[in-house]
């Protein structure tokens, strides 16, 4: 029997793999490698533990790669077809589930949950299926198995079926909608969203606020969680490689171009998101346009440093989302900006050692999103900055719940109460930001990516 089965002791699956290819102009493959919770947190179990990674290959590198049998240890990509991992990413993962989960839908209009909706979760249900087949074929008798996020809810349910003897788990990266929200979904979706889930021995959250919306849907929906097990780990930063990290060369390097682009004795508000509409980037802008506009002693003295890294392009909405970041930050350089001063600072291209040296420049962090899981950037920010910075930080943020006593607490939709924490963070004596900072640092760091895995690892050898 044990025969069958396959080798790996610890799984995890997602759809992001730590690892992506590109198609160079000569034919070779080139590999780019992410970071994150997970990859430290297989890194940290250690090579040998027979881990395995299964992921889907996502564009048109990873397929090569696939084809060629090009890969990485530790790593499986699957190659589901393009349409059906389009339909499953872009139409039901990032439209319909994340919309949800983040509350984005302009409900007047939508959503319409129509037939090309319902030939579009087929394409769910078989791209779960695929991951759930290769797990169970992988998988040592007795592993254990981690699933990640709302691309992947029916896997845990399928595995199960699989392979009853594995122990399962799934970790929620996003917030949990509200049960009237989450009704949105038609029944039979909301029914099988939640089942499948349930399949896991036990199902990880961020913070309490999204375990408890998740258990209040299965209360609603399906009549309790069953058997299934919650577990909340607020995922912090990684502390030791992020001050190591942010002070080497080509961070130093982008450090003393910013400089250059900010302009001597002026503060600095930064911000780092990839362009998503859950981050609020635009009304943080118009926020800080508000601060401008209602407090002209701030002219000429600070600048906003913002990041908006292209996201999730494949999507119209998102396209739309990006250029109206643009054309907002364009229009309060043109109301506000002089020869010698440009007020906002717009980088739209990923660089990370960018974003780490407006991290150490930075004076105040914006994070106002108008809901996340948790916001890695709020914990990061003052564990890097090199003079201690304030925080201003959406109460609809997780990271809120570890973070909110020592921030400057906002309503993402109040932009003149969020212009009014700017002012406040700004205004923040030396010695009490420095306080503050130091807290926010050490709360953000509390539990890193490689404690936070293998804490819901031993959760689930029990
Ligand atoms: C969120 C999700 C992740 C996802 C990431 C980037 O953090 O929880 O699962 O990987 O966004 O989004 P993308 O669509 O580019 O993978």
């Amino acid at each position: 029997m044990a025969s069958s089965f396959g080798a790996a002791q610890v799984l995890v699956a997602s759809n992001r793999g730590p690892v992506s290819y590109e198609v160079r102009e000569d034919g070779s493959l080139h590999a780019k490698r992410g970071g994150g919770g997970l990859v430290s947190g297989l890194s940290a179990i250690g090579p040998d533990a027979g881990a395995l990674w299964v992921c889907s290959a996502l564009g048109d590198g990873d397929r090569e790669a696939v084809r060629r049998g090009v890969g990485e240890d530790g790593v499986r990509m699957l190659d589901v077809p393009a349409d059906v991992h389009a339909d499953a990413y872009n139409g039901i993962a990032n439209s319909v589930l994340w919309f949800v989960h983040h509350m984005l839908y302009q409900t007047p209009l939508e959503p319409v949950f129509d037939a090309e909706f319902r030939r579009q979760w087929a394409s769910y249900e078989a791209y779960n299926r695929a991951f759930a087949e290769a797990l169970a074929e992988e998988a040592a008798e007795g592993a254990v198995a981690i699933v990640q996020d709302y691309h992947l809810t029916l896997v845990p349910g399928m595995l199960r079926e699989l392979r009853p003897d594995l122990r399962i788990g799934h970790f929620s990266h996003t917030p949990w909608a509200p049960v009237d929200y989450f009704r949105l979904l038609p029944d039979d979706i909301a029914e099988q969203v939640l089942r499948g889930m349930l399949g896991a021995d036990r199902l990880g959250f961020l913070t309490r606020r999204w375990a408890d919306a998740f258990t209040a849907c299965c209360d609603a929906v399906v009549g309790g969680l069953g058997g299934t097990e919650i577990g909340v780990h607020g995922l912090g930063a990684d502390g030791d490689f992020l001050r190591k990290r942010s002070h080497e060369a080509d961070v130093e390097e982008r450090m003393a171009e910013l400089r250059a682009e900010i302009g001597e004795g002026r503060r600095t508000i930064v911000r780092v998101d990839r362009t998503e509409l859950s981050k609020n980037i635009v009304r943080g802008l118009l926020a800080y346009r508000e601060l401008l506009a209602g407090r002209p002693e701030w002219r000429e003295r600070v600048v906003h440093v913002a990041f908006a890294y292209p996201s999730r392009q494949d999507l119209a909405v998102y396209r739309e989302y990006t250029a109206e970041v643009e054309r907002v930050a364009n229009a309060v350089n043109e109301e506000f900006g002089t020869p010698g001063w440009t007020p906002v600072v717009l980088n739209l291209k990923d660089d990370f050692a960018r974003s780490l040296a407006a991290y150490r420049l930075a004076d105040v962090a914006l994070v106002n999103p108008v809901r996340d899981g948790m916001n890695l950037v709020a914990k990061e920010v003052p564990v890097v900055s090199d003079q201690g910075c304030a925080l201003v930080l959406s109460r609809e943020a997780g990271a809120y719940e570890e973070l909110g006593a020592d921030a400057v607490v906002v309503n993402p939709y109040d932009v003149v109460g969020t212009a009014d924490a700017l002012h406040a963070a700004l205004g923040l004596p030396a010695g009490e930001r420095a306080e503050r900072s130091e807290r926010l640092a050490a709360a953000g760091t509390a539990l890193p990516p490689a404690r936070w895995f293998l804490e819901q690892l031993d959760a689930l050898r029990g």
